[in-house]
């Protein structure tokens, strides 16, 4: 098979790397990629928003699947254009993925069906927003969300009036979460345990990936400014089978089901971003796509071939087959760029990976990193995912922090505690 992979992200290396692992595949394809996802396919220079130069791509060079990485393709509706043009692609179609475009859209549908979720209002105004928050409805701290895609940094947690004018003020007023963001979703703070509950969808069935934690704070202790997540560790410490049971029936089975009644069939990923409540879990956000780091974590235990159960969900029988997993534990180490999420440099020259990478039981994915004159040098904010694969967390995450002690790159930043049980957030 001849497989495209879209993205260039440590998670877009992670699928590639699994992929390449397949005996179905004969041609591997990243686009855009980057220099970790040379290392096990070829590198194509279309920018993952050029739908139509994939779609080409895609077409001329006889792909007989495409894996789609980030969101924002998805939202844009790059399988509806795949699939219009007899292209075979891995992903939700544009109707499907505003479950993740659109923060509205999906707390409507959610208290449509019923699904637990953080009690909210919707302002389409500034006025209305004050008023709402004026209220005394939710109290503080509250949550603003813009409606539409911000670069994961649409969320904020508003401590105080100040802080909630601001945003509102940013958001509807500066435009500063996007042009085209002007409506909010205004929503109760939930306390508890964040967790990621991932599937693989065909629309009517899921196959469950291994259970991961994301540490989503920039500090360690989840103090600082929210990230795309700074590692994480699979299995999750904190779902148990119970707790699994739970989620299924009560926010993944309803998700699949009602979104198929109201014609949108749900094919790909479906990604729950959960708060474990005293009152049970309830859902914070949906993607439509697989996490990042959690992806890394999760494909290091799979052993399964992971094409063939990306075909079976474009093929509408995700249940065909068993998944095996490792029963190992993997951790993952996310190398930050100093600054990141807010400003940060890039053009660093990066040392020490090939002796991180010779430690046994380590693997290093790549996400913002580039060549320049034969060096490798940083070119984002997360860096490097530095993940390792151990008969328990402690080992785990030994190799991993003893591969990260190996790397240097100038103001690299990192947090020492992933998988550290103490990780709660509020
Ligand atoms: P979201 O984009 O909706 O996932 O929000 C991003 C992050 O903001 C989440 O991972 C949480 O850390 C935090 N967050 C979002 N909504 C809430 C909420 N209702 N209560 C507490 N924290 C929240
Ligand atoms: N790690 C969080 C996400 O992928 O959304």
């Amino acid at each position: 098979m001849r497989v495209l992979v879209i993205g260039s992200g440590g998670r877009e290396h992670a699928l590639a790397w699994k992929i390449s692992q397949s005996p179905l595949l004969k041609k591997l394809f990243c686009a855009p990629g980057n220099p970790g996802t040379a290392q096990v396919a070829e590198n194509v220079p279309i920018n993952e928003t050029d739908i139509t130069g994939l779609s080409e791509f895609a077409g001329r060079e006889k792909i007989d699947l495409t894996v789609v990485g980030p969101e924002l393709p998805l939202t844009l509706g790059i399988v509806d254009e795949f699939e219009s043009q007899g292209l075979r692609i891995f992903g939700p179609s544009k109707k499907a993925a505003e479950l993740e475009g659109s923060k509205i859209f999906a707390k409507q549908f959610m208290e449509r069906h019923r699904i637990p979720t953080a009690r909210f209002k919707i302002a389409e105004t500034d006025d209305q927003a004050l008023k709402i928050i004026n209220s005394g409805t939710f109290g503080f701290p509250l949550v603003i969300k813009a409606d539409g895609p911000a670069g994961g940094k649409g969320a904020v947690v508003c401590p105080n009036m100040k802080k909630a004018e601001e945003t509102i003020q940013a958001i509807m007023v500066k435009k500063q979460f996007g042009e085209g963001n002007t409506r909010v979703v205004i929503e109760e703070f939930l306390r508890g345990r964040e967790a990621s509950f991932i599937v693989i969808s065909d629309g009517t069935q899921v196959q469950p990936l291994v259970t991961a934690m994301d540490h989503k704070t920039a500090y360690e202790g989840d103090r600082g400014p929210n990230t795309g997540g700074m590692g994480a560790v699979s299995p999750s410490p904190f779902i148990t089978k119970e707790l699994f049971m739970q989620v299924s029936s009560s926010i993944i089975f309803p998700t699949i089901t009602r979104m198929l009644e109201e014609g949108r069939r749900l094919r790909g990923v479906l990604y729950a971003g959960l708060m474990l409540t005293e009152q049970g879990p309830k859902l914070l956000e949906y993607n439509c796509r697989f996490g990042d780091p959690e992806t890394q974590a999760q494909l290091l235990r799979m052993e399964s071939d992971f094409l063939e159960i990306l075909l079976s969900a474009v093929f509408e029988n995700v249940l065909s087959r068993k998944v095996r997993w490792s029963a190992k534990v993997s951790g993952c180490v996310v190398l930050a760029s100093g600054g990141y999420p807010v400003r940060y440099e890039t053009g660093k020259v990066i040392e020490g990976l090939d002796q991180a990478e010779a430690i046994p039981g380590v693997t290093v994915f790549q996400a913002g990193t580039r060549m320049e004159k034969r060096m490798l040098v940083t070119n984002g904010g997360r860096v490097l995912n530095v993940c390792a694969l151990d008969t328990n967390l402690a080992g785990a995450m030994g190799k991993a922090y003893e591969a990260v002690s190996a790397i240097r790159f100038e103001a690299m930043h990192y947090r020492r505690d992933i998988g550290c049980e103490r990780e709660e957030a509020g």
